[in-house]
């Protein structure tokens, strides 16, 4: 399990300082500790306590509640499949069992590379275009098979390198980068 490093709570510093309160940065703090390591260690949890002033217990406590941080290693790239009424009525089992399949993982599971995992999340308020999977800040809208093919292989070819900044984070703008940058 791993600590923030210097970088990660220079990164948490300079959230903290966009509100009037350093807590209310607590949310994008929880996702540069998962960017750093994959998902939220509970060094990461003390670490960030510790730089934004409030208890461990209350940063445990939100990280906990939400589902989109995760506490144990998750693939680097997680798939988010609706397994709600339109989406199930609409495919999203024949989805997960492609996954299941192509990945050679059940839901929740990494795969022995470490690379994906898939995971069935309640409506992802898309039902117009079940069945609706998630990844990253992009929808896949009346998936196919054949469209998880192609993702897959794109995210196969792509080099192994730095973890890209997450979604919830591009309004901070870049690791380390001036603050003024970003486009919050
Ligand atoms: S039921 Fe799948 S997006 Fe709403």
């Amino acid at each position: 399990m791993a600590a923030l490093t210097e970088q990660s709570k220079q990164r948490i510093e300079q959230i903290a300082r966009r509100y009037p309160e350093p807590r209310s940065g607590l949310l994008p703090a929880l996702y540069v500790a998962q960017e750093q390591d994959g998902y939220v260690t509970d060094e990461a949890i003390s670490d960030i306590a510790e730089v934004l002033g409030v208890s461990p217990s209350a940063v445990k406590g939100v990280a906990t509640f939400y589902t989109m941080y995760y506490h144990r290693p998750v693939g680097r790239y997680v798939f988010q499949v609706c397994g709600t009424l339109s989406c199930a009525l609409c495919g999203a089992e024949k989805m997960i069992k492609h996954l299941e399949k192509t990945l050679g993982v059940k839901e929740g599971q990494p795969t022995p590379d470490g690379k994906f995992m898939f995971e069935t999340v309640e409506c992802l308020g898309a039902c117009g275009g079940a069945p609706v999977m998630l990844f990253g800040d992009r929808y896949y809208e009346n998936l196919t098979e054949e469209e998880l093919d192609k993702v897959i292989a794109e995210l196969r070819s792509r080099p192994d390198g730095p973890v890209e900044t997450p979604p919830q984070l591009k309004c901070y703008g870049a690791i380390g980068g001036n603050e003024n940058n970003s486009n919050g």
